[in-house]
């Protein structure tokens, strides 16, 4: 697995480690100790404080962006499908870059919950396991995508193997959306969680692009066994 250094200075959004004043958070009645954990671990998060300040949705916003500086995926003018992209975070990031409506740039993106408004993107508010999904995502492009890229992940049990297992579901019908929709030399970027059988979703990938890596950037916090895997080159 590729772990990226993420070597860019201070107050570079995409590595905003600048230097913040611990907040501890108080349990107090009705606030149970693991959300008092959950709201002192983002009110110390210096990406939740970052994406705040530049108007993005989420802090995952960075993942996509230190993985786009670190691999150069995405490009002006590409169609781009977003999988899973509630609040938003990444849909913003790849329409700065694509610039949806100039030289056939397009972003299309589906959650089942809301997306908070980007304007650029189509947003088909549907569970991306329905029968109907597909269709409805090849129809919003308009034909074939450059990149395919999925943050889908279900809400999560706690037990580690139902979630790793839950999530590869959601993978595994990401990549089989992917072989019909990407364009040859397209992308699919994917996350999984560590576990063992995000290999044999590797191995697939390998038949079907030039280049496969595992990548974990480094706003995907440390104690998370999220990482993404990045195909590159379909072979079509
Ligand atoms: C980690 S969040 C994505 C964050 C997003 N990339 C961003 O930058 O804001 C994972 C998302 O996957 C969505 N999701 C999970 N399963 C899904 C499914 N079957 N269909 C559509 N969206 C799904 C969840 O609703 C959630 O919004």
């Amino acid at each position: 697995m590729q772990r990226m250094t993420g070597k860019t200075p201070p107050r570079n959004p995409r590595n905003p480690k600048r230097m913040q004043k611990k907040v501890n958070v108080k349990t107090r009645d009705r606030r149970t100790v693991s959300s008092a954990r959950w709201l002192e671990r983002q009110l110390n998060d210096p990406y939740v404080a970052e994406a705040k300040e530049l108007g993005y949705h989420s802090r995952a916003a960075f993942k996509l962006l230190q993985m786009n500086e670190e691999l150069k995926l995405f490009r002006a003018g590409q169609k781009i499908i977003d999988l899973g992209a509630a609040p938003g975070g990444w849909t913003q990031v790849v329409c700065e870059i694509v610039k949806p409506g100039v030289n056939g740039g397009k972003v299309v993106a589906i959650d089942y919950l809301d997306l908070k408004p980007v304007s650029e993107a189509i947003f088909i508010k549907m569970d991306f396991m329905d029968n109907e999904a597909p269709q409805k995502l090849k129809d919003a492009i308009g034909g074939k995508a450059h990149v395919i890229m999925s943050d889908m992940a279900p809400p999560t049990t706690g037990h580690r193997e139902t979630d790793h297992i839950r999530i590869m579901g959601l993978a595994e019908a990401a990549y089989e959306f992917a072989r019909e929709v990407l364009l040859p030399g397209g992308t699919f970027l994917c996350k999984v969680f560590q576990g063992g059988a995000e290999r044999d979703l590797l191995n697939l990938l390998k038949k079907d692009f030039a280049k496969v890596k595992h990548v974990k950037p480094p706003a995907s916090r440390a104690d998370s066994s999220e990482m993404y895997v990045v195909a590159l080159g379909f072979r079509g």
